[in-house]
């Protein structure tokens, strides 16, 4: 083969645990949601910032830290964790990788969470908790996007590595990994019961 591929962009997805998630979700869904009944100033934040759903984002960020709920969690992320910094060969030696956030987002019909990235983090990720028939998935833009210019679109049929977007459905109790600056967005909600995720960043020092 004359042309090989290179800089590839990594994507994880593995359920968080072998044993069934079921009781473990529905856990976390009433945490969930007794945060954001607790929570004011997130739900000040999300009416700004993230219409028509929560998110504990920019007020309980840190939410494996006050739950043992999360801190458990916290545990089983930091194994995908590793096994992603793995794949993408990161030498850790001599540092510490970190869980730095975590946080829950609630997203009613309607609610949408627009294109993004994660800043002052390494890898991101979310696990999924609620995840109605039909609601939406997390789509991936490629990261040259904004760099092909001139360049013709894809064919429609074009292989899977080669097009410009790759949307994951959300599944509850699955975990998906990325590196913190591939930008992504959830569309609309578009089903009637509510979308339950959390989501988490990694840092190292
Ligand atoms: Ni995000």
């Amino acid at each position: 083969m004359p042309t090989r591929a290179w800089f590839p962009t990594y994507l994880y997805c593995e359920p968080l645990q072998k044993s069934s998630t079921a009781r473990l979700n529905t856990e976390f869904a009433e945490e969930c949601r007794r945060l954001r009944d607790y929570d004011a100033a997130g739900r000040r934040w999300s009416a700004q910032h993230y219409p028509g759903g929560y998110t504990s984002y920019a007020s309980m960020n840190e939410l494996h830290k006050f739950s043992s709920a999360f801190a458990d969690l916290e545990q089983k992320l930091m194994r995908h964790a590793r096994a992603f910094a793995r794949t993408l060969e990161f030498d850790l030696r001599g540092r510490t990788m970190y869980l730095s956030d975590l946080w829950v987002n609630i997203m009613p019909p309607a609610a949408a969470h627009s294109l993004h990235l994660h800043p002052l983090s390494f890898i991101s990720g979310t696990y999924y908790v609620v995840t109605p028939p039909g609601c939406s998935g997390l789509k991936f833009e490629d990261p040259r996007l904004d760099r092909f210019m001139a360049a013709p679109p894809r064919r429609p049929n074009a292989r899977r590595e080669n097009q410009v977007h790759v949307t994951y459905p959300a599944e509850a109790g699955n975990v998906i990994l990325f590196e913190s600056w591939l930008r992504h967005q959830v569309a609309a909600n578009r089903v009637a019961e509510e979308r339950i995720s959390i989501s988490f960043n990694f840092n190292w020092r």
